[in-house]
């Protein structure tokens, strides 16, 4: 009688299956707690006869380590099942793991406030290829075919006869502009530049600038050193001077350097300035009325001005930063040394 009784429940125990939290726990109740089957077989041990009670006590304590050791199995079948199933179905009302958040490339944070501070002049954005024909990159910016002024500028040359090339300079959205658009314009391009120069801490093949144009009926040089004046007062601090010098471009007439004082020394001397106490951020003039004329604007009618000044130049005075090579490493330990200023 108890040993029929052993041997069902003995099957049923193997058998089973924690397909939730309540079987586990309805097992539990059944076959390992107090007041479950097992200790009521326990209590039956005393009428079985006196020869066969050895045996019937093995076979119980069999049943119940096998119970014992089933128990345990279906805890981990029910844990892993659970596992098996957020895998299948994510919780997405979980809240999100939070990531390391990465910061604002000194580039781009500098160019930011450049275009802002355009931009509440009047100025709009504009755009124009990196990749660049002759026409747009020189002819029409007034440089003759063979004129050794192309040679301030080593090319990265694409294709020869028709001339494609990656641009020299932002200069060649100006002409890009005036082909499409009839004065007044005013406009900033901000944008990559591609020479051939040899890596190193002052000089790089790519780097970036950003160009200014503007074209209107009586714009004159006083227009041109008022917007760049308050340009560098906003961008550098109202304790920054600016100075213009005489200089030549074959798109500008009369042009200009444009130099402020060392950030780093304010202009006592030191070898960032070469001990002038001025370090320069770009070329500016009036614009040549042969450019006006390429471009399809009555030089008669209209004149303008343009500036073109170096970012990564202007972001090193900013940041006192010593090397142009740190701008493309993308070291982070570098990168993350930049907050946005005000
Ligand atoms: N394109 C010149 C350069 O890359 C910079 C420049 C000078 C731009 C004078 C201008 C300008 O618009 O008027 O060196």
């Amino acid at each position: 009688m108890l040993s029929e009784k052993v041997k069902a429940l003995k099957e049923e125990i193997n058998k089973y299956q924690a397909v939730s939290e309540e079987a586990l726990e309805q097992y539990r109740l059944r076959f390992i707690s107090r007041k479950g089957e097992l200790t009521a077989l326990f209590a039956e041990l005393k009428n079985v006869a006196s020869e066969n009670k050895k045996a019937m006590g093995q076979e119980l304590n069999e049943l119940k380590n096998l119970a014992q050791s089933r128990f345990q199995e279906l805890i981990e079948e029910l844990s892993s099942s659970k596992v098996s199933e957020t895998a299948d179905h994510p919780d997405l009302t979980l809240p999100t793991v939070s990531g390391d958040l990465g910061s604002i490339h000194p580039l781009t944070i500098v160019r930011a406030r450049i275009v802002e501070i355009f931009e509440r002049m009047g100025f709009n954005l504009s755009e124009g290829p990196e990749i660049e024909d002759d026409f747009h990159n020189f002819t029409a910016l007034n440089f003759p075919p063979n004129h050794p002024a192309r040679e301030m500028q080593d090319t990265f040359f694409i294709e020869k006869d028709p001339d494609i090339a990656l641009r020299t300079h932002t200069s060649s959205v100006q002409v890009r502009v005036m082909e499409n658009q009839k004065p007044p314009i005013r406009t900033l391009s901000p944008g990559r530049v591609f020479r051939n120069e040899a890596i190193s801490a002052r000089a790089h093949c790519v780097f970036h600038q950003v160009e200014g144009l503007y074209v209107d009926e009586n714009v004159s040089f006083q227009d041109l050193k008022q917007t760049l004046y308050h340009f560098v007062k906003e961008m550098f601090g109202k304790e920054t001077k600016i100075r213009f010098r005489p200089s030549y471009f074959p798109f500008t007439e009369p042009s200009a350097e444009i130099d402020i004082s060392c950030q780093i020394c304010h202009g006592k001397g030191c070898n960032i300035c070469k001990y002038t106490g001025w370090v320069e951020i770009g070329g500016s003039g009036m614009v040549d009325p042969n450019v006006l004329e390429n471009c399809g604007i009555d030089s008669k009618k209209y004149t303008g001005f343009a500036f073109g000044m170096g970012i990564e130049r202007m972001t090193m005075l900013k940041y006192q930063i010593k090397d142009l090579r740190l701008f493309t490493e993308n070291d982070v330990r570098f990168l993350k040394q930049f907050t946005p200023f005000t």
